[in-house]
């Protein structure tokens, strides 16, 4: 057995002129979380379907659990657990009924216990699944998608809509699938989504996969230090060589830098100059947030250049 739980090289995908996924290259260990990180319209839906079998690819080699998606082979299938964008389950069943059932397609199931304690929902067990809130709906989706006891499973977009507490649920969900050995491949556009569940992420935007690592891999290869404060009024006009080196969102300001000292000691006598207070002032290695930013920004007005 490969230590890779998914294997992909070159892969590319277009629909007519458009290329959406753009010769793109990384491997997923097994018992890893991974995840898809970018923006919408990335192209990582595209991508995880054609992973699970769905969709054809037009270019590259894929390798799931050592098969060929594109084939659908039944035990391919068996292996493998997806849950999409939204799914059909029936509101009339309960919860227990609806894991029963899919459990029947499988020849290895999942215990109906530890599926409904895997995903929190061991309390609504007897309940409809029209009663469920959306974040309990959409644990049951997980949960219909462990019936089968697969060794990978596929999360596209796991909690987009969620109130903060389901998603902190949902979270620990996938932590819990992450304990039990599985392997699971998630796509998000919320980077502090993949920054508490992903053990690898790939940020992706417009079709190409911009960064690979760790979080701490993927922000030590951005250079700089990030400078950033809070204007009193957002309508105060910055000294132009601030201004030129900063990004201004309403009134927040941030800047990226090479040179901390120079820039923090124009900053402050700027500030004390022009009775400036600063607010939460900040300079520290850039975040997650700040990197995905950076390139997300950098690879569309590249394309805008084009
Ligand atoms: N079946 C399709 N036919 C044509 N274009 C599509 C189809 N599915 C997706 N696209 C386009 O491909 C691009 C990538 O979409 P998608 O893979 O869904 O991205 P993401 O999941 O990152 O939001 C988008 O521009 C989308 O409009
Ligand atoms: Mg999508």
């Amino acid at each position: 057995m490969t230590d890779f739980a998914i294997r992909v090289k070159g892969l590319s995908k277009s629909y007519g002129q458009q290329t959406v996924v753009n010769d793109i290259t990384f491997d997923v260990r097994r018992g890893e979380v991974f995840a898809l990180l970018g923006p919408n319209g990335a192209g990582k839906t595209t991508t995880v379907e054609i992973l699970e079998g769905h969709r054809k690819r037009d270019k590259g080699n894929v390798e799931v659990l050592g098969y060929d998606p594109i084939n659908a082979e039944k035990q391919f299938r068996e292996q493998i657990g997806i849950v999409l964008q939204g799914t059909g389950v029936e509101p009339q069943l309960k919860v227990g009924e609806t894991v029963e059932m899919f459990r029947g397609y499988y020849p290895d199931p999942f215990p109906l216990e530890e599926v409904l304690d895997v995903v929190g929902l061991t309390s609504e067990r007897n309940k409809l699944v029209r009663q469920l809130s959306g974040g309990q709906q959409r644990r049951l989706d997980v949960g219909v998608a462990l019936a089968g006891n697969p060794q990978l499973l596929f999360l596209d977009e796991p909690t987009t809509g969620f109130d903060p507490s389901a998603r902190r649920d949902a979270w620990d969900m996938i932590s819990n699938l992450r304990l039990m050995g599985r392997t699971v491949v998630l796509t998000t556009h919320y980077m502090d989504e993949a920054e508490h569940l992903a053990d690898h992420i790939a940020l992706m935007s417009k079709g190409s996969i911009l960064s690979y690592g760790t979080v701490a891999e993927i922000i030590a290869r951005q250079s700089g230090t990030v400078l950033g404060f809070k204007l009193e009024d957002a309508k105060t006009v910055l000294p132009k060589n601030f201004s030129d080196a900063a990004t201004i969102k309403g009134n927040k300001v941030t800047m990226r830098t090479n040179a901390p000292i120079p820039l923090l000691y124009n900053l402050t006598s700027w500030a004390l100059d022009n009775d400036q207070n600063l607010d939460d002032l900040r300079v520290e290695k850039p975040t997650l947030e700040d990197v995905y930013l950076d390139i997300v920004r950098s690879s569309t007005e590249k394309d805008a250049k084009l």
